[in-house]
């Protein structure tokens, strides 16, 4: 994360303008190539694996630099419609509910570049590996791990589900983000499961009963033995990301969003310290320490008078990080909420649904607040949090932090340069050459509303802020999405040559829209096989994996002599 003003491949760019066409689209001179998507099988010794559905987060863990090595994926949720057409979940069959259940948690898939730069799953490969919603079983750390106190979490889970977004260690492990969990009991997960529900909220309709998924999971892609592990110490919430803050010898920190309007923001400073090389005690790190909540004042939530209309709140202040009980860990947003009351949570701890944090080399952490309904904040921003003498390991009593709102959505920008603002903003990452990479998330039911207030914006889209210079914080667009879907996991490989996205939900309304299971032509999305723009190739919208390249300079005057 070196802001070194290297210059990136992809930091100078002619920005799109915004497109509301069924197609993935980058800039001149670069190419967008999908490696995978869901159904698609690849194989290690044992046997064939396949491809899950909504792939969100992914991190490239080098096996040979940035030519060869293994991709960490997120699969968020499953979607019925689209893998079997049975949306209701009283009238699918035990196999419906498997399948859904194989296309959720994470893929480990071995890729390598071929002569040509373009990017495969290198298959067998004792490296490609799956991890379900109901396998392998996952390991509970921390200090309500097989604790009576927590009657419903134990000593292990059954694989892994709702992971979101993530995050690496610098042990080399990665991180994945349970975040909707309370979700499954609607698609019937539970009879056809275990016959109990105490491993999710019971009905769902409550946020108070110790559970089995919420939690931060660790694994390591290079060990395929390695058995997966679920951290209590960080906490039970809709968890969207990790980002790490990693000193020699110092307790080892990560910053965390509760994804929720009103959800708040989570620090945990680890008694161990971190200890560069010594992996073994450093993947003891996150089973023991202490999680914080963010205290913002003079107010937590940036709010507006009407959706779209004018700014009521601050858009900087200072705050401090309150303490996390035991009790608390279980059901951390409601249980906080009880404890310190709802009007002073509502004040100072809760914000417009933090999608990623990312820390940057200085230690400035970065905040997508992605939107509030409740707030009025139809666009959301992105803010900045300065620890106090930049030392995140210093908590309590006059430790405080200041803030300010860095990038706020909405129609702003220069309209015809393809630098109109963002909106909704989700996953971030920064490049060498001291830029902000910006994924929106502008959900597909607003985007197909008449009254659609973010219609400037059209499909969702990838874009660069840069952080210095003359157009600090102007939104440039760098890729566009297919119809109705979402951009994810924007990760860069080391040498930054290539950058990875993973396409969420292409066509997601096709079932609110009058689309029929099976008949491709009504799907409203046909993309990456086809076009619903062009009417090419009438086919099923597939959630993908895609890596964009840049293509080989042209040669315009190989002989040199100034002709070309
Ligand atoms: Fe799954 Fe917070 O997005
Ligand atoms: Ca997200
Ligand atoms: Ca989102
Ligand atoms: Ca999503």
């Amino acid at each position: 994360l070196a802001n070194t003003a290297e210059p990136s491949d992809f930091s100078a760019f002619r920005a799109l303008a915004a497109s509301a066409a069924d197609a993935f689209e980058v800039p001149e001179g670069y190419r967008a190539h999908v490696i995978a998507g869901y159904g698609d099988q690849f194989a290690n010794e044992d046997g064939t694996l396949t491809y899950g559905f909504n792939n969100d987060y992914l991190a490239y863990f080098p096996l040979n630099g940035s030519q060869e090595g293994l991709l960490f994926i997120n699969h968020e949720y499953p979607a019925p419609f689209f893998q079997h057409g049975v949306t209701n979940a009283a009238n699918k069959t035990a196999a419906q509910v498997q399948l859904e259940q194989d296309s959720v948690g994470n893929s480990i898939l071995h890729v390598k570049r071929d002569a040509d730069g373009i990017w495969g799953v290198v298959s067998p490969s004792r490296y490609n590996r799956r991890i379900t919603g109901n396998s392998p079983t996952l390991q509970f750390t921390g200090p309500l791990a097989d604790n009576a106190a927590y009657p419903g979490i134990g000593e292990t889970a059954s694989g892994s589900l709702a992971n979101c977004s993530g995050g690496i260690t610098p042990w080399g492990t990665a991180l994945s983000c349970e975040e909707n969990y309370q979700d499954y009991p609607g698609l019937g997960w539970d009879q056809a499961r275990t016959g109990t529900t105490d491993y999710v909220n019971g009905n769902g309709s409550t946020l108070t009963s110790p559970a089995k998924y919420g939690w931060v999971c660790e694994h390591d892609p290079y060990d395929p033995s390695f058995v997966g592990r679920k951290h209590t110490a960080l906490g039970r919430f809709r968890h969207e990301n990790t980002a790490f803050r990693a000193v020699a010898d110092k307790p080892f920190v990560l910053y965390m969003g509760d994804d929720v309007n009103n959800g708040g923001v989570y620090k945990f400073v680890s008694d161990l310290r971190f200890r560069p090389g010594r992996r073994e005690e450093n993947l003891k790190i996150l089973t023991s320490g202490k999680l914080y909540i963010a205290y913002w004042a003079p107010q937590s939530r940036r709010t507006f008078d009407a959706p779209g209309g004018n700014l009521t709140s601050p858009t900087g202040g200072t705050g401090y990080w309150r303490e996390v009980t035991e009790a608390e860990l279980v059901d951390t947003n409601a249980r906080i909420a009880a404890s310190v009351g709802s009007a002073e949570f509502q004040l100072h701890y809760a914000t417009n649904r933090p999608e990623d944090v990312e820390v940057d080399e200085d230690g400035t952490v970065y905040i997508a607040l992605t939107n509030n309904s409740t707030a009025n904040d139809t666009h959301g921003s992105i803010r900045r949090l300065h620890e106090a003498g930049n030392d995140p390991t210093a908590v309590g009593q006059g430790a405080q932090f200041t803030w300010e709102d860095y990038a706020a959505g909405g129609p702003t920008g220069r309209p015809g340069t393809g630098e109109q603002g963002f909106s909704s903003p989700d996953n971030l990452t920064f490049d060498k050459a001291g830029n902000l990479w910006v994924v929106t998330d502008i959900s597909s039911s607003v985007l197909n509303n008449p009254t659609n207030p973010n219609a400037y914006h059209r499909n969702n889209a990838v874009f660069m802020l840069p952080r210095s210079g003359p157009n600090a914080g102007v939104a440039f667009r760098f890729a566009n999405m297919p119809l109705e879907a979402e951009a994810t996991g924007p990760y860069f490989t080391p040498d930054e040559q290539t950058l990875f996205i993973n396409v969420q939900h292409p066509g997601e309304e096709t079932p609110n829209r009058g689309g029929v299971y099976g008949t491709v032509e009504t799907y409203t999305s046909y993309w990456p096989k086809g076009n619903k723009t062009t009417g090419q190739n009438p086919s099923k919208p597939i959630p993908s994996l895609v890596a964009i390249t840049k293509l080989p300079d042209v040669e315009t005057d190989p002989d040199g002599d100034d002709t070309p």
